[in-house]
């Protein structure tokens, strides 16, 4: 199972550091168990510098679709691979509800991000409202759907499926809300890439992985890891995710 750290705009660089410096004491991994990590962009470069030598990943939570240019304030796909980041976050359903990233600015970025050589994971998921409508699979799929229109199919593509109503509020997804809605994505991604390379996908579930619900959640078979947003700001949580993922 993936372990995926989204730390959103936590942790000054000192303190991502001595985070990070604790982490790559503690964590050990085997080739089939992913951590990965995505500080704030300005943590990034120091983030490289301590995990290197390790089989940590880590990536950025978001970037430009443009190269270079008159972009005030945007990071460029290729500046971050520059820097050595693997992967790169799209469309977090912070980044489309409060700073308006549409699907069409997804597509851009998913083909962007692997243009300059990194892997994408495009994140998906419905809010409460569209859930009580019965509208939670369509709404994945048009996001998944148009999230992948310039999509570079020989190249890798992860996903992640995180109910809105599950961030940072405590509740999370039953197992069973979280892998049928995982199996949906899945067959959405058989009808663009192909059943073989759409088994490869890795699909991550996000909303209020705890230690606590890691186990039950990462039994389902629809899900091969997690993005744990609040639990992955303590090394103890996230240590203690890992390992109950993996058991
Ligand atoms: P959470 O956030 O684990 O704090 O719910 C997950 C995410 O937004 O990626």
């Amino acid at each position: 199972m993936i372990c995926a750290a989204n730390w959103k705009l936590n942790k000054s660089p000192r303190e991502a550091e001595a985070f990070l410096r604790d982490l790559r004491r503690n964590l050990s991994i085997d080739h089939h168990q992913e951590v990965i990590i995505f500080p704030s962009a300005i943590c990034l470069m120091l983030t490289g510098e301590v995990l290197e030598g390790t089989d940590i990943g880590w990536g950025a939570q978001n970037c430009y679709f443009e190269k270079s240019g008159a972009f005030t304030g945007e990071n460029s796909p290729e500046v971050l691979r520059e820097l050595g980041a693997t992967h790169c976050l799209v469309g977090h359903s912070e980044r489309r509800s409060l700073f308006h990233e549409t699907n069409s600015d997804c597509a851009k970025k998913v083909a962007a991000i692997q243009g300059a050589g990194m892997v994408p994971m495009l994140c998906v998921g419905e809010t409460l409202e569209q859930r009580e409508k019965g509208q939670t699979n369509s709404v994945i799929v048009q996001q998944l759907r148009e999230g992948l229109q310039h999509v570079h199919l020989e190249k890798e593509f992860w996903l992640a499926y995180e109910p809105v109503w599950a961030i940072g509020t405590g509740k999370v997804a039953t197992p069973a809300q979280a892998n049928e809605a995982h199996l949906v994505l899945r067959n959405e991604l058989t009808a663009v890439f192909g059943a073989s390379k759409a088994r490869t996908v890795p699909i991550l579930y996000g909303g209020s992985v705890k230690p606590e619900n890691a186990h039950e959640l990462a039994q389902q078979p629809e899900l091969d890891g997690f993005l744990i947003g609040g639990a992955s700001l303590q090394l103890e949580s996230l240590l203690k995710i890992h390992s109950e993922a993996n058991r």
